[in-house]
């Protein structure tokens, strides 16, 4: 099959992750395209060659990137019309908390409000604190939420949350979906031979008719 992964990301944790998606689909034998969302010739991408679409992106002060969100609308119908994935990259999907839980599926509606687009899937990724690519004062305000939340201080060096093993798994089961998602096809032209086929139930091994 071949996969479009199309990501947008701010500091480089959501690149990190959809090259790490890609490089698990190609080693499970299957063709991958991936692009960033700022690039200007990801518009252009032609949606037909593809089986199936992930979209991933991260949040920041509660918002997807914008880039994100325009190719997204621009490519609904392509995206709608294939097995499609959302995977969402934040600091809330390392929490337990509810609070956080609630957030992420209020910023999971606005997204799909804002795009149009209800993903199939959606998957929550554990993000990282890059305080080395972080200003003066994001790297206070991070430092701050990790504070709250019981998350890393050392700001000399960056801390990825990323559940490397949780995010094979769920590409795994989107495999798996698309796979069980062709049975049905095969079963029903297996079903539709069957039929076409005499009734060899009816019949018995030498072929006398049993159904008297
Ligand atoms: C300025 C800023 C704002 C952020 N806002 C949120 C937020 O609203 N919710 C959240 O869960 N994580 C938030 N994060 C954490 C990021 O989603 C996380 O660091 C992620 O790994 C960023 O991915 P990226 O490097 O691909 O942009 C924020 C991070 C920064 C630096």
């Amino acid at each position: 099959m071949k996969f479009l992964l199309v990501y947008g990301t701010t500091e480089g944790q959501t690149e990190k992750v959809a090259t790490f998606v890609t490089d698990h689909l190609a080693q499970q034998g299957h063709e991958t395209q991936l692009a960033n969302a700022i690039d200007p010739t990801a518009t252009a991408i032609d949606l037909l060659g593809f089986d199936a679409v992930i979209i991933a992106a991260s949040l920041h002060a509660g918002h997807y990137q914008s880039a994100v969100i325009h190719f997204v609308r621009t490519h609904l119908d392509g995206i709608g019309a294939r097995p499609n994935a959302f995977l969402s990259v934040s600091l809330a999907a390392a929490s337990g908390d509810s609070d956080d839980v609630h957030g992420l599926e209020q910023c999971i509606a606005a997204f799909t409000q804002q795009t149009g687009w209800t993903p199939r899937r959606v998957h929550h990724v554990a993000g990282a604190f890059r305080y080395a690519s972080y200003d003066f004062l994001k790297r206070w305000a991070m430092k701050y939420i990790a504070y709250r939340k019981g998350g890393p201080l050392d700001t000399s060096r960056d801390h990825e949350l990323t559940d490397w093993v949780d995010l094979a798994q769920f590409v795994s089961s989107f495999l798996g979906d698309l796979e069980s998602a062709r049975l049905p096809s095969i079963t029903e032209e297996s079903a539709a031979a069957a039929r076409a086929m005499p009734d060899a139930a009816a019949r018995g091994s030498d072929g006398s008719d049993r159904s008297r």
